[in-house]
């Protein structure tokens, strides 16, 4: 029954039985998504930020859909070291060739073939138009063609979550009866819930690991409805040892499950997940940035972990609890994530203890009254023109000392 013959770096990784494998696909679903294509020489750059991260999985691209991205794959492949790759695959014969030629100079062990193939209700009568049987057979002959080639197969039932456990399962079996060594059950169109997720993976696994104790479970959530982070997190609950996402949450429609945030809250939450993961969280501000630049696009200010409002504090309450003990107001340090620092903003929600302490930084303490007064045209100058730099600073600790 196991058809693998060599010993692929994921198989090493999951030896330890609470490592959490993290497979990005920003290069791949990221990519798809308007606005987010990639060059090679940037899928490149992106490949090399991705190592540093230290994600286990880079999913390259898809190599049936253009020569160009076929191309893509292969120099990634070539000129990053380190990470296992992988290439997208529909479940046929030319798109698994593809997939292989293309990860030719990558190890052998370093080398996965994703295979997909729909097994939901919808998809199957008004896409693929096949019966059950149909999709199973071809899921078993795709999965046993991609295993004679590589030693490392993934099998994603598309839209799993709109699909019948009962079927999901015989056909997630079937799929590791013909060699995939991971089973993806994705929530293609952002539609379950975590209770869902938790639940139906908790259900695949009592069946699946019967047969097939090793099968890793996979997770690949989408962001319709925001829960993507949450169900993601949920499957780990339920069993689930690999976790796919994309930086900044890029990916079709509303995106992925977004990588930064998977990797801290399994950091940050490890008493609740017990897990941990490859990654070296202090490359993911880079990794943001890098994905910004090299597609032109901005995130949202207040975006989790690498927002720049992330360890920013203005609030005068907030910036006093900050300046006593940072724990009342960050679950996790600025540098943990690759910021330098938390960044205190003065403005008008600000308060004495920050605009003294910012006052003492640069070089002009003041104390007692003076204090009052400068807080006092602090306060008038901020309704004005919203943020307070060092320079207005200084101009209105003059106004308050008469120097101006
Ligand atoms: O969302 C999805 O179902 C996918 C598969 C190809 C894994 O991206
Ligand atoms: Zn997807």
């Amino acid at each position: 029954m196991d058809r693998v013959s060599g010993v692929s770096r994921t198989a090493q990784i999951a030896a330890d039985p609470n490592r959490v494998i993290i497979f990005d696909t920003t290069m791949r679903d990221g990519e798809q998504a308007p606005g987010f294509s990639m060059s090679a020489q940037a899928k490149v750059k992106m490949a090399q930020v991705l190592r540093d991260l230290g994600v286990d999985v880079i999913e390259a691209g898809f190599a049936a859909a253009s020569p160009g991205d076929e191309d893509c794959i292969r120099r990634v492949a070539g000129e990053v070291e380190g990470p296992i790759f992988c290439s997208l695959s529909r479940a046929n014969e030319k798109d698994i060739d593809a997939s292989f030629r293309a990860l030719q100079p990558a190890p052998r062990a370093n080398r996965r073939c994703h295979v997909f193939l729909a097994t939901s209700p919808i998809h199957r009568a008004a896409k693929l138009k096949m019966s059950t049987n149909e999709v199973l057979s071809t899921a078993v002959r795709s999965v046993e063609y991609a295993a004679s080639l590589f030693d490392d197969v993934e099998f994603s039932a598309e839209d799993a979550f709109r699909t019948e456990p009962e079927f999901l399962a015989d056909v997630l079996e079937a799929a590791a009866d013909a060699g995939a060594r991971t089973l993806n059950v994705p929530d293609t169109v952002g539609y379950a819930t975590p209770e869902e997720v938790r639940e139906r993976y908790r259900y695949l696994a009592a069946r699946i690991h019967r047969r097939h104790p090793q099968v890793i479970f996979s997770a690949h959530c989408h962001d319709d409805l925001g829960m993507a982070v949450a169900n993601s997190l949920a499957a780990v609950e339920g069993g689930a040892r690999q976790i796919e996402g994309a930086i900044n949450g890029i990916g079709e429609r509303a995106g992925n499950a977004s990588i930064e945030e998977v990797v801290m809250a399994l950091k940050v939450r490890q008493d609740r997940y017990g897990v941990t993961t490859g990654a070296d969280s202090r490359h993911l501000v880079r990794a943001s940035k890098i994905l910004c630049e090299i597609t032109e696009t901005v995130i949202a200010r207040n975006k989790s972990v690498v927002g720049i409002n992330a360890f920013a504090h203005e609030a005068g309450i907030h910036q006093h609890g900050m300046l006593a003990d940072s724990r009342t107001y960050e679950i996790m340090s600025p540098q943990d994530v690759g910021f330098e620092g938390s960044w205190f903003v003065l403005g008008k929600h600000s308060g004495r203890h920050a605009i003294a302490k910012r006052a003492e930084t640069i070089g002009r303490p003041i104390e007692g009254e003076r204090l009052a007064a400068v807080v006092a045209g602090f306060k008038q100058r901020a309704d004005q023109i919203g943020e307070i730099n060092d320079a207005e600073l200084i101009a209105i600790i003059d106004r308050v000392d008469g120097v101006s």
